[in-house]
C-alpha cells in the first residue's frame, strides 16, 4: 500500500518553556508527560485515509455514543525514539510496528494503514518533538501509535465506518523505577489473557484492560506481575504482564533459550523477534516451543533453567526471579539477573542507543 496524503502542520504556539521540559526530562517516570505535538489522520470507509495532521497535543472531543466508548474497537502500538551519540535520532524498527499494527486492525475489523503512513507520522512527531528525545542512557521518547472507532452508533451488526488515527510521544524513564531488579510473578489460576480464536494477538485495548483485575491478584499474593498460563489446559506458560517470555537453560557456553511459540494466543513482541535473530549470532541457540508451568518449576529444582526474563518494548529485558502461585513458589537461579540476560539487555540497548554496530538494519 502506498500513500501520497500530505500533513497540514499546526505547531504549537504555547510550547512547553526550555526549563519546564529539561525538568521533565530529567525525570520522566513512564508514560506521564506527553510532547508538545500529535498526530491525528482521519478515515472512512469508501474515501480512506484522509485529513492528516500534525497539531498542538491536546484533548480530543468525541460523541458519547462514539463507537469505541461501547464496543472497544480500538488497537495501539509501542514503539521508542532513541538519541544516538552523535545527536541524531533514531527509532527502532518502525515498520516491524506497522506490520503488527495492521495485523491487530485485521483481527478488530479495523481498516490497515499504510506502512509508508504509519511510519511517516512517526518520523514527523519525533522529527518536531526531537528536544523531547531524553539524553540520559536508558531513556527514550516513547510513541503510542493508536486507532479508535469513530462513528457515533450504538449498533454492534457491523464495525464502525470511520476511524482516527494517532500518535503522541511521550519521554519516558525506566518502566520499572526499580530498574533490572528481577520481578516475582503469580502464576494465576483463577484468570486468562487469552483464549484460542480470541483476540490474544492482537495489540488492542480490552487485552489489557481484562488484565488488571489478575495484575490486582499478583500484587495481592506479594508478586510484581502475572504470568499467564493458557486457557485451555491452565498448564502452558504464555506470557509475563504485558511481556513476551524467555527461559535461558544451561549457562555459560552451553546456554540456550527457550521462548513459547506465536499460537495464536501471544502477542508477537517486536522485542522477542529482535532477540530470536540477536541471540545465535551471539552463539545462544533458541528455540520456540512450549513450557508447561510444572516442567517450569521442576527445571528451577534440576538446575537446568538457569535464568528466565520477560522481554517487551517498554521494559526491555526485565528478569524473572521467582513465581508463586496457589500452594507453590519457587526461585530461578540465585533470583538474580543473570548473565544471559545481562548480556542480551546490552546487546539490544547497544543496537538502539547506537554504541553497538546494527547488522541487522534496524535503526531507522
Ligand atoms: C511493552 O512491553 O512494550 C508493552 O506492551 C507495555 C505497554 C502496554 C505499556
Amino acid at each position: 500500500m502506498s500513500s501520497t496524503l500530505d500533513f497540514e502542520i499546526t505547531l504549537s504556539q504555547q510550547p512547553t518553556p526550555h526549563a519546564e521540559r529539561e525538568r521533565i526530562l530529567a525525570d520522566p517516570g513512564w508514560g506521564q508527560h506527553f510532547t508538545d505535538h500529535m498526530i491525528t489522520i482521519r478515515y472512512a470507509a469508501g474515501r480512506g485515509w484522509y485529513d492528516a495532521r500534525l497539531e498542538p497535543y491536546g484533548p480530543i472531543s468525541l460523541d458519547p455514543a462514539t463507537q469505541v466508548f461501547h464496543y472497544a474497537q480500538e488497537i495501539f502500538e509501542g514503539t521508542k525514539a532513541y538519541a544516538q551519540p552523535d545527536g541524531s535520532v533514531v527509532t527502532f524498527r518502525p515498520e516491524a510496528n506497522a506490520a503488527r499494527f495492521n495485523r491487530s486492525a485485521r483481527r478488530m475489523a479495523m481498516p490497515e494503514i499504510p506502512e509508508e503512513l504509519f511510519v511517516r507520522s512517526l518520523e514527523l512527531l519525533v522529527g518536531t518533538d526531537r528536544d523531547w528525545v531524553p539524553r540520559t542512557e536508558g531513556y527514550s521518547l516513547y510513541l503510542r501509535p493508536f486507532m479508535i472507532a469513530t462513528t457515533r452508533a450504538l449498533g454492534v451488526q457491523q464495525p464502525s465506518q470511520e476511524y482516527l488515527f494517532m500518535v503522541i510521544a511521550s519521554p519516558s524513564g525506566l518502566y520499572y523505577p526499580r530498574g533490572v531488579r528481577p520481578v516475582t510473578v503469580w502464576a494465576s489460576q483463577e484468570y486468562t489473557r487469552a483464549a484460542p480464536g480470541g483476540t490474544g494477538e492482537a495489540k488492542c485495548g480490552g487485552n489489557y484492560a481484562a488484565s488488571f483485575l489478575a495484575q490486582a491478584e499478583a500484587l495481592r499474593n506479594g508478586c510484581d506481575q502475572v504470568v499467564w498460563l493458557d486457557a485451555t489446559e491452565h498448564r502452558w506458560v504464555e506470557e509475563v504482564g504485558s511481556m513476551n517470555l524467555m527461559f535461558v537453560y544451561g549457562s555459560g557456553p552451553d546456554a540456550r533459550l527457550l521462548t513459547p511459540a506465536l499460537t495464536g494466543t501471544l502477542l508477537p513482541g517486536v522485542t522477542r523477534d529482535s532477540l530470536l535473530k540477536l541471540a545465535p549470532d551471539l552463539g545462544i541457540p533458541v528455540e520456540e516451543g512450549r513450557i508447561g508451568i510444572d516442567q517450569w518449576q521442576a527445571a528451577c529444582a534440576s538446575g537446568e533453567i538457569t535464568e528466565v526474563f520477560g522481554c517487551g518494548t517498554a521494559a526491555i529485558i526485565s528478569p524473572v526471579g521467582g513465581v508463586k502461585g496457589p500452594g507453590r513458589e519457587w526461585t530461578i537461579g540465585d533470583g538474580e539477573p543473570g548473565p544471559v540476560s545481562m548480556r542480551l539487555r546490552e546487546e539490544l540497548i547497544g543496537i538502539q542507543y547506537g554504541t553497538r554496530p546494527d547488522p541487522y538494519g534496524w535503526v531507522h
